[in-house]
């Protein structure tokens, strides 16, 4: 069964920089790079690159981004149908700055992204009907959101909600109706409220949502893996050791790994180990599709550490 992805599709403009500009100031900087990106785009690759069926639900604008991005899908074979243009408006586009320290700095610029409508849910309502999982990020209208949430919840379908970009216009209670719910701590504190500091306040932030009839809370935690809370189990996977190179979009290769892994029918634990060590790869090389490994790539690093 296909992984529905309902999201974003941006073009990443990257530069590469010892230090990043002042305001008015001028720099000069290491190298540039134009990548597919976007964080929905970034999990529907990665699954697929993982051998997942992906169909993938997004608007692209009515320029030179929109083609690459529909060339793009179609090399990683995600199907995209429903993926159209929206005349007379950019292509979701990301300014990225990656520092020295390997830490970036993402502007998001939505464009055609902020199209995807809850009306199109409907129009795709037999397409994803056949999905075995629906995932979700923040970078298209809460209302679409809050529309495949609802999709998912009275088909029978499990939802995915990655919360970034984290916003605190997102409604709690409907993240608390997925099935799946995946913030960095970052996100998790934003939307909480609650401090996030050590694994403790993690879990406390956690259990308020998990109290709130969330069924499965998976916060990332970088370098340091990822905490799974589910009732009150407390599963926390740990990361191997890597040096980072771009961590750009680790936290979408996560998620598609993890899907993909599901939808192979790994149990929750053994998804998220994988998806941890997938994660961690990505960060090895530059740019965020780019750094995603094949199955057979992923097998081999994996061996070989
Ligand atoms: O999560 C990384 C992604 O965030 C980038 O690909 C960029 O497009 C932004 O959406
Ligand atoms: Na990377």
């Amino acid at each position: 069964m296909k992984i529905a992805v309902i999201g974003s599709c941006m073009v990443d403009l990257i530069a590469y920089t010892d230090t990043v500009p002042k305001a008015g100031e001028t720099l000069v900087a290491n190298e540039f790079a134009m990548g597919c990106g976007g964080k929905g785009a970034n999990q529907a690759v990665a699954a697929s690159k993982l051998g997942a069926d992906v169909l993938m639900m997004g608007r692209v604008g009515d320029d030179a981004f929109a083609d690459k991005t529909l060339a793009n899908f179609q090399e990683y074979g995600v199907s995209i149908e429903h993926v159209t243009k929206v005349p007379g408006v950019s292509s979701g586009v990301a300014p990225i700055w990656v520092d020295a320290d390997s830490q970036n700095r993402i502007l998001i610029i939505p464009g055609a992204n902020m199209h995807l409508l809850p009306s199109d849910i409907d129009a795709a309502a037999d397409q994803l009907k056949q999905c075995s999982m629906i995932i979700l990020q923040l970078e298209i209208p809460l209302e679409t959101v809050y529309a495949a949430i609802e999709f998912g919840n009275s088909n029978g379908i499990p939802v995915l909600l990655n919360p970034a970009p984290a916003s605190t216009e997102l409604d709690i209670d409907y993240a608390c109706r997925c099935d799946y719910f995946v913030p960095n701590e970052t996100e998790l504190e934003i939307l909480t409220g609650m401090p996030v500091e050590n694994e403790d306040q993690i879990a406390a932030a956690a259990s308020s949502l998990l109290a709130k009839g969330l069924k499965n809370l998976i916060v990332t935690l970088g370098e340091k893996g990822a905490l799974w809370m589910h009732g009150d189990q407390r599963t926390h996977v740990t990361a191997p050791a890597v040096s980072a190179v771009d961590t750009t979009g680790a936290g979408d290769g996560f998620i598609g790994c993890f899907a993909a892994q599901l939808a192979a029918g790994a149990d929750v634990e053994t998804a998220l180990g994988r998806a941890v060590s997938y994660a961690s790869h990505s960060v090895t090389g530059k740019g965020t599709q780019t750094s995603y490994a094949t199955a057979d790539e992923f097998a081999a690093w994996q061996s070989e550490s």
